[in-house]
């Protein structure tokens, strides 16, 4: 395969109400991310995805666009995402954007003509239905936030249908000009240089054209989100959307070198369709399986063979540990184990994307109810799924704000933010940070990491282990998932190039390799191995 960037490159994921702050107001702009960028360039990512900058009232904090061809004045204007893209591209630094394509806010002036009366030209831009017969809304499907997903339009007489809140409706992409109306700003933002697009829920896109009945969820254990009560086999993922997405993909072809990547939370048989019959769909659909994965050697080792076996030819492999909706990686595992999953993101097969703030090992926060954000952990308070806690500012050094803004910013600081910050970390060779840089200018120098095969390697219970190599040269990672130290028995001698501890480099390895109890370490195998 050819060394593309999107191959071979590193995505950084920046929400950008968290990341910088330039005007005081408490909540990240533009600007504040172009100050950071030689942040970006030290650390040695690659990609730049930027969370939704768009104008939106926003109810899901810009999941909900009022205007897909400008910028929030929250977080600045055009000329400042111009200059960010300028600048970041001198930089040799590559941006990707959130597009929006399942639903728009309530506000959007397609919304608003829509919903003025049932004649209006832009009725049948969203999904319209009558009560079901009886009464009621239309069928039994549920918004992801809770409660149904119809809501009655008292002036027009009929229910609309939002996958999320009630103030993002769906867009019908059965209409030909909803297609043509997001192809255009497809490419109003292809012109000014972007580098692609991360697709939102992009497997809602289009619905059962009969609107049937979710069925139950035969999982179901009569407790959690709302949501989770049904299958969502009606109102997602169905097989109309391949021929949508090869026609996202044929407006991206048309501009050189960009790439096309969806959100996709589908099991593994599910999810490789994504990339089209003839790897003509997404370039990439986005694998969260390390999210979901139980943390165990044995788990996640079935889990790589699996998604490997899976993949279409030539199709390009991706890993996530983490997004703005998860629960961060640090909260999840710990900071020893965040450690190893840092390693393992940076060392698979693929393409990783890295969440702001997860370099820096941010845990948990527990963020008290009035200063509470999130739509969805407002309204399903009692099951925990908040997504507020990912979504707290970066932490840049140890005053007030941790160098985030001059102002109480629009979520709180974990607590432990005096010393969890990148001027502190930095200036620390053992610190989580400082790992991160390490295995991304690792990542980058070696061929065989980023864009070398993969094959596991056997090993005891509690260690993940596998290899990664070229024509020219094997590299061996063992990751230990346990506690315990214990020896791991090498197919061949080597050199240790990094711990997740931050010592040893350089330790020559004969025949084995002793593993303390959290540690996971990178070796390069002799050349005449
Ligand atoms: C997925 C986004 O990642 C999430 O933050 C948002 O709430 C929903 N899509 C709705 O747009």
């Amino acid at each position: 395969m050819p060394e593309t960037w999107w191959r071979s490159g590193v995505i950084y994921q920046i929400y950008p109400r968290s990341f910088q702050d330039t005007n005081g107001d408490g909540v990240g702009d533009l600007e504040g991310v172009r100050q950071r960028l030689d942040y970006l360039v030290w650390l040695g990512v690659d990609v730049l995805w930027l969370s939704p900058f768009y104008p939106s009232p926003m109810k899901d904090f810009g999941y909900d666009v009022a205007d897909y061809g400008n910028v929030d004045p929250l977080f600045g204007g055009l000329e400042d995402f111009d200059r960010l893209l300028t600048e970041a591209h001198e930089r040799g630094l590559r941006i990707i954007i959130d597009l929006v394509p399942n639903h728009t806010s309530d506000q959007h002036p397609w919304f608003l003509a829509s919903r003025h009366s049932r004649s209006d030209p832009k009725r049948d831009w969203y999904l319209w239905r009558d009560p079901a017969p009886g009464g009621g809304p239309p069928n039994n499907w549920l918004s992801h936030f809770g409660g149904s997903g119809w809501t009655w339009d008292e002036a027009t007489q009929q229910y609309y249908y939002h996958a999320f809140l009630r103030e993002q409706p769906d867009l019908n992409w059965r209409n030909p000009q909803v297609r043509a109306a997001i192809h255009e700003i497809m490419r109003f933002w292809l012109r000014r240089g972007v580098d692609g697009f991360r697709v939102d829920v992009i497997s809602h896109l289009i619905k059962d054209d009969l609107f049937r009945d979710n069925p139950p969820n035969p999982d179901w254990r009569g407790h959690g989100p709302d949501i989770t009560r049904l299958t969502q086999l009606y109102s997602a993922n169905r097989p109309e959307l391949h021929e949508i997405i090869g026609e996202l993909r044929r407006v991206i072809d048309a501009f050189p070198d960009r790439v096309l990547i969806g959100e996709v939370y589908l099991p593994i048989d599910q999810l490789v369709a994504y990339y089209g019959a003839q790897n003509d769909g997404l370039h990439f659909p986005f694998n969260f399986h390390l999210l979901q994965t139980p943390w165990r050697a044995d788990a996640l080792g079935a889990l790589i063979t699996r998604y490997e076996a899976a993949l279409p030819l030539d199709a390009q492999p991706n890993w996530v540990l983490g997004n703005h909706d998860q629960r961060r990686v640090a909260g999840r595992l710990g900071e020893a184990q965040a450690r190893i999953a840092a390693m393992l993101l940076l060392t698979l097969r693929g393409t990783p994307t890295l969440y702001y703030g997860d370099e820096l090992g941010i845990g948990d926060i527990i963020i008290p109810e009035d200063r509470q954000r999130d739509p969805w952990g407002r309204r399903e308070a009692a099951f925990n799924v908040s997504r507020d806690p990912a979504r707290t500012p970066m932490q840049w050094n140890d005053t007030i704000y941790a160098g985030f803004s001059t102002h109480e910013p629009w979520l709180p600081l974990t607590a432990d933010h005096a010393l969890r910050n990148v001027a502190t970390l930095r200036s620390d060779a053992h610190s989580i940070l400082s790992l991160h840089k390490n295995l991304l200018a690792l990542r980058r120098r070696c061929k065989a990491l980023h864009s070398g095969d993969c094959r596991p390697l056997d090993a005891q219970e509690q260690i993940l282990a596998y290899e990664r190599y070229d024509d020219r040269e094997r590299i061996f990672i063992l990751l230990n998932l346990g506690a315990d130290p214990t020896h791991v028995p090498l197919p061949a001698d080597g050199r240790l190039l990094l711990s997740t501890q931050g010592d040893r480099t350089n330790d020559s390895i004969e025949g084995a390799v002793r593993l303390r109890g959290d540690e996971g370490v990178i070796i390069t195998a002799s050349p005449s191995s």
